[in-house]
């Protein structure tokens, strides 16, 4: 059987997608102390015990995850190279659960967590850290850094964003914008932090999930680029750092 015009016969069905968004953030008071717009100062557990309950549409989390150190032992981590990240406030795995949990309770029904992650974890199983939530992951997009890595093996160049959904699950209405890719190549300056994410990407994804001036939230900012994609698409940003 042919395509339509203007098709290539391999796009979704269209029932199972569509362009406009139906969800709606409801009306937030925040407390005083959670300004948006602003770098916090702050613990990530706190700041998410801080925020309304089932309010938020979309949160980011790139952990600074403490098993990434363990297994990335090349000899002089956190001597010569990786002096920076060593340095950092690391996250154990009990940890980075207490942090989906915090997520989970704040999202909005069919709310997404874009869940930054490493080869190592994507390839143990993560699943566990989900138990107890609504999260479910729906997708994976490979951020292709153009770099060249370190590795014992095959030479890093890429990390991954799982993409969680909290119930119920669906694209329809909820996913709004249909030409990101799962492989973004998007260069980095690393200068300001040693795991600064894309801008670019980052924007392209809240922009899919929430409307303009929605809340999108991160409790462990980092260099705070999720701030910044936020002011690129006009979403309101909420997020903090331990180390500001
Ligand atoms: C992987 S980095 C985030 C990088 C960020 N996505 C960016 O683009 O710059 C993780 C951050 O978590 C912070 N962190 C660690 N424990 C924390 C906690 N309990 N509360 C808030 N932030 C924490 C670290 O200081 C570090 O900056």
């Amino acid at each position: 059987m042919s395509s339509p015009a203007g098709t290539t016969g391999d796009e979704p069905r269209a029932a199972v997608f569509s362009g406009k968004r139906t969800v709606r953030a409801p009306l937030l008071l925040l407390p005083e102390e959670l300004i948006p717009d602003t770098r916090l100062r702050m613990d990530g557990l706190v700041f998410l015990s801080l925020l309304p309950e089932a309010a938020i549409p979309v949160a980011f989390l790139d952990p600074q995850y403490r098993g990434v150190l363990e297994k990335l032992k090349y000899g002089n981590e956190g001597e010569l190279r990786g002096k920076q990240r060593a340095a950092l406030a690391q996250m154990s795995e009990e940890t980075i659960v207490d942090f989906i949990r915090g997520i989970d309770r704040a999202l909005l029904p069919s709310g997404h967590l874009f869940l930054w992650i490493d080869k190592f974890h994507l390839c143990q199983d993560f699943h566990g850290w989900f138990d107890g939530t609504e999260l479910d992951v729906v997708d994976l997009v490979t951020w292709d850094k153009g770099t060249f890595g370190m590795g014992y093996r095959t030479r890093r160049r890429a990390e991954y964003c799982v993409v969680l959904q909290k119930k119920p699950r669906r694209a329809k209405g909820v996913w709004k914008i249909h030409n990101i890719t799962d492989i973004v190549l998007e260069k980095v300056d690393r200068k300001t932090h040693p795991h600064a994410k894309p801008v670019g990407l980052q924007s392209a994804l809240m922009s899919a999930v929430s409307n303009e001036g929605d809340f999108v939230i991160d409790p462990a900012a980092g260099s705070f680029t999720v701030l910044e994609a936020a002011r690129q698409c006009g979403r309101t940003f909420l997020g903090c750092d331990i180390e500001g």
